[in-house]
This record gives structure tokens, sequence and C-alpha cells, in this order.
């Protein structure tokens, strides 16, 4: 998983592909490089390590040129070293290629090419689209490209820049996602919108199996036999502010701080009076009787919490998948199943794949996703948005409470429709969704007591979370945001199981974070508080105002509204992702980037 940029124009290429690759770091940061023409020559320069590098070495060499390609990697094949590092070229040096995704039968073309005399200089499957194209080529790039796609099994996003066609670049995409965005007189190539937004925000949003020639005065999209398709230019509805820190230290402080405005742009059209209207869902909810959820990471956490909202309000069975185990256990997939695949970036490579096992099953498909224009949004048959805007901190935040008003959203819609709550209920429920954003902004004001666990959670080595019902699900979601950007090992519990193993690692002075967020449930969880207690463990309690309860057993409380219940996981999420950005801070932690991961996942 990679960024790739491209410029080609009257100013100078590299500015853009540096402000380009910086705004794509999220999608991959463990290389860089850029290939640039400029008087029938192409400068490449590449370097392991972060951009800065990269900038670092440009500065003494500097690349000038109207016409550039660029690249931010993320390791798959080959090491994170600079020969590994993109752009890549074929044997002569005169055709210069970026890529994002995976070619899965690179080995066996690679045998082939290197059979036939062509040089490899890299470990990566990047390397055999530069020599499967220096093959095809007989005087027309495109044409080439659109050649040598034929022969590639897996997922690309690529652009090229050749010496024999120097004020072009040619790109392509199957299954990894390619934007082109149009200036005057000028255009740009990106993996992702947030790259563009400086310049334009009018683009293209390339479809699988099209090959888009981008010059100066314009730009043509092909099918793969070579038709002119009719460009489709989308107007970006977001503006670079959005996609910027907005003068904070991080993006996910940022992020995090959002989250009120982004619920409330999330509900904005979904609530009439005491009914939740999902217009986006007729008629595709007509005649289903089972829901089964799909996702990664967070999104699956998101899907967890939805299950239980799902099934404690509609009354419809739900199952929830890991992406990447669904289409390897065979699951029973009943007529009257809807698949919901939920991912912020709609790229998640697990996710778009299980969808297109169900969509082959035969079972209707509903994505929820937070980007417009996403492989996902375009693939599945119906939408729910989650308007957070563009997310850019690696860890999961305000994509992830949006995920969780759609589920309740979508709980409540079903449950009105099928009238399985008393309408008073319901209407109860459904008004008191309007007031969400003024919680969380509340539940912000208390940032300073989540600060402070979060400090003191730094200097362990080991947290648990435990909680009951939609808590677990909770639990689940704050000890992954804790390890993955604080380096914590974290685990989540369901409070009643710690007696059945758990319990044997807490010992003098272990750290516990209780989730107490559910009424009917805050006793039996206070019991389980006492157990780890009476084993010296400390506790690290989210509670609800009014509720003394666990608030008198813990060290420390960080206190929510007193929201209805099936509203608490969305509160209880932001003291969680607080207490992770703290500890991380704490610890010195890259919080926008943590090691080894990447935003986008766009590979199995
Ligand atoms: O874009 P997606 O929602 O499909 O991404 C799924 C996961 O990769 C993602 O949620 C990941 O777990 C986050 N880093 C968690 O903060």
């Amino acid at each position: 998983m990679c960024g790739i940029v491209g410029y080609v124009g009257r100013g100078e290429a590299l500015p853009f592909l540096l402000e380009g690759l910086r705004r794509l770091e999220y999608r991959g940061y463990d290389s860089a490089g850029v290939a640039v023409y400029h008087d029938g020559e192409m400068r490449l320069t590449k370097t392991a390590g972060r951009l800065e590098a990269l900038e670092r070495k440009l500065v003494e060499h500097p690349s000038a040129g109207t016409v550039g390609i660029g690249h931010t990697r993320w390791a798959t094949h080959g090491r994170p070293t600079e020969e590994n590092a993109h752009p890549h070229t074929d044997c002569r040096g005169t055709l210069a290629a970026v890529h994002n995704g995976i070619i899965e039968n690179f080995a066996e073309l690679r045998r082939r090419l290197s059979a036939a005399g062509h040089v490899f200089r890299s470990e990566t499957d990047t390397e055999v689209l530069c020599h499967l194209v220096e093959e095809a080529y007989a005087g027309d790039l495109a044409a080439a490209v659109r050649r040598a796609a034929r022969e590639l099994v897996g997922s690309y996003a690529a652009a090229f820049l050749s010496l024999a066609e120097p004020h072009r670049l040619v790109a392509i995409r199957q299954d990894s996602p390619l934007v082109v965005g149009l200036g005057e007189g000028e255009n740009y190539l990106a993996s992702d919108i947030p790259a563009i937004l400086a310049r334009t925000r009018r683009a293209v949003i390339l479809e699988d199996r099209q090959v888009a020639v981008v010059r100066a005065d314009g730009v043509e999209v092909t099918d793969l036999e070579g038709r002119v398709l009719g460009l489709q230019v989308f107007q970006v509805p977001w503006d670079l502010a959005q996609a910027e820190k907005g003068g904070l230290p991080t993006f996910m402080l940022k992020e995090i701080r959002e989250q009120p405005r982004v619920l409330r742009e999330t509900l904005r059209g979904r609530i009439e009076g005491e009914r939740v209207v999902l217009g986006e869902l007729e008629p595709l909810l007509a005649g289903v009787r089972k829901l089964h959820l799909v996702a990664c990471g967070t999104a699956y956490h998101a899907g967890l919490v939805g299950k239980q909202l799902i099934e404690g309000l509609a009354r419809l069975p739900v199952e929830v998948d890991y992406s990447s185990e669904f289409r390897y256990r065979n699951p029973i997939l009943e007529p009257g199943t809807l698949c919901v695949a939920v991912s912020q970036s709609g790229e998640t490579a697990d996710t778009l794949a299980a969808l297109r096992e169900a969509r082959r099953q035969g079972l209707p498909t509903l994505a929820v996703t937070n980007v417009v224009g996403s492989t996902l949004d375009r693939e599945a048959a119906r939408v729910l948005h989650t308007r957070a805007g563009p997310e850019i901190a690696v860890a999961s935040t305000k994509a992830y409470t949006t995920q969780l008003a759609v589920m309740t959203l979508l709980a409540l819609h079903l449950a009105q429709a099928r009238g399985t709550l008393p309408a008073a209920q319901a209407a109860e429920l459904v008004r008191s969704m309007v007031d969400l954003p003024s919680w969380a902004d509340r539940v912000l004001d208390g940032e300073e007591a989540a600060a402070q666990v979060g400090r003191v959670l730094a200097a362990h080595r080991d947290v648990f979370f435990i909680g009951r019902g939609l808590d677990h699900a909770l639990a689940m979601e704050g000890q992954l945001k804790l390890k993955e950007i604080s380096y914590i090992h974290a685990e989540a519990y369901a409070a009643g199981e710690l007696k059945h193993g758990p319990l044997a690692l807490i010992e003098e002075g272990v750290p516990v974070v209780a989730l107490a967020t559910q009424p009917d449930l805050a006793e039996k969880l206070a019991s389980n508080v006492q157990e780890v207690r009476a084993r010296g463990g400390r506790i690290y309690a989210v509670a609800r105002e009014g509720d003394e309860r666990l608030a008198n057993l813990a060290d420390q409380t960080m206190l929510l509204p007193a929201a209805p219940a099936p509203l608490m996981p969305i509160l209880g999420a932001i003291p969680l992702q607080l207490v992770a950005y703290h500890a991380a801070l704490q610890r010195g932690c890259d919080v926008d980037k943590p090691r080894n991961l990447a935003k986008s996942v766009t590979v199995e």
C-alpha cells in the first residue's frame, strides 16, 4: 500500500509531487522517490526512509522539470531500501513507473521477462510493470500500458513517464484508487483526493480497467480496448483546510476534536421529528431477515456495536466477520441476508474482497463508508456515508464514532420499520440522537482527566480493558487504539470472563480500564472490578455522570453525560481515544504515523 502522484503542466513538477506525497504519507512512509523529466533526460531521486530524507536529497540535487511522478511506499514485496523504492525503470532507464497495489503473478512474469533478457534491479513486484510496458511498446505508451495490463493479475494504480513521449503521463487502475486532478494548464494524478486539494477541486475518479493519458492541456480516458470514454468530472466537496491539521499538533487530535461537528454532519437530514429517515436504503431493506457485517480493525469494532444495537433494538439476527476471515470460512449465507461492509477508506482490500464474495453469492450489499467515490462506495448496491471528512491519522477516531452513529441510525430505522420497540421509546431514542454532538462536546471538555490517565498508562507494559455488553465492544476499540499508537500491550475482555483465566494476570499495580456506560450492567461490572481490586489491580473507570457505584471503586474516573444506553458507545469512545493519544505522546511516539501501520490497507 502506497501513495502515487503525477504532474504535467507549465510549472515545475517537483513542488506538487512533494506536497502531494506529504498528503499521501498516511498510505505508507518507509521510502519515497520521484522521477522528473527535463530537456531530454529523466532524473530519478529515491531514498529509504521518510519523505524528509527525499526532500534533503533533492535540496542537494535539485530536479527541475515540468513533468514528473512520485511515490511514497509501504513495503509489500522487498524490504524498504533505496533499490526497492519507486519509481522503477525499464532496462534502458527510459521509462519510469510508480505503483500502488500488488501484482500477484509478478514471479511468473519476472521469470518470463528475465528469460527474454530483461534486467531487474529491485525485489519489487512493481518492476515487472516497467519491463512489460517496455516489451509492449510500439510507439504509443497508452497502447503499451493497455497491452501490458492484459497480462497482469492483482491490484494496481500505476503511472508511467517515458522519454519517448515525455509531455504526458499514462495511468491505469485496477482495484487500487486513482484520481486525476484537473487544473488550468496543468493536470495531476494522485492516489487520493487530499493530495490534489491545494491545486484543484475538480477530479476524475478512474474506474477499474481504465487508462488515463494526462497532458498539460487535457486528459483522455479510455477503456482497455482503447475506446475513448466521456470524462465524469467530480467536484470535491472538501476544502484543503478540512484536510489539514487546523493548527493542532497532530491530525489525530484534530480529528478527535472534530467529532461533535462530524457527528452533526452524519445525522444531518437523517432524522425527521421522531423518525429516522434513510432514503438511501429504499427498497433494499424490504425482506431482509438477517445482516452479515464485514469489516477490519476499528470498523470491525463498529460492527460489533452495530450487532448489539440491531439485535437489541430491531430484533434481527446479525453476524459480524473480520473481512479477512469471511471469504475463507465458507459462511452460511441464507436468502434474505444483507451484507453490510463497513470501511472508513472504502479501499481496504479484505473488505472489498468480502463484499465481492457476498455479491458473488447473490447477497444484496450495503456499504458504510467515509470516502465518496471509493471502490466500496461504487461497488455496493447501496451506501450510507459517514461524512466524517478526510481522516489522515492512521488511528481511526472520528470515522469510528460516525460509523457508530450510522449503526445506531440503521438499528433505529429497522426497529421503527419492524415495530420492534414501543413507539414512544423509539421516538425518545431518535430525539436524543440530536443531542449527540453537544454531549460529545461535553466529553471533550473532560480531556484533562483522560490525559492524566493516559500519562499514567504510559509507564506500564500491559493494560487491560473490561466491559459488558456494548462496553465489551467499546473495550475492544479502546485496547486497539492504545496499542496501535503507544505500542503498549493491551487486551480487552468481557468483564465476566476475567475469572475464567485472565484474572491470573492481575497483580499489584496492573492497570485495568473499566467501562461502565451501560446502567443495566453496572452492578455486575462493579463485582468484576472488585475482583481486580482484590488482587491489587488499579482501576481507571469510564462511567456515566450520577452513577457513583464504579466511581467509588476506581482510582480515577472519566465521566460521561448520562445519555441513553445505546448512544453511550459513541461518547465512551472519546475518552479512550484521548487516553491512547496522551499515553502515546508521553512515550514520544509518532501519533499520526505509528510504526508498521498504514492508513489504508489496500493489500490482502
Ligand atoms: O478504511 P477501513 O475502515 O476499512 O480500515 C480498517 C482498518 O484498517 C482500520 O480501522 C485500522 O484498524 C485503524 N488503524 C484503527 O485505528
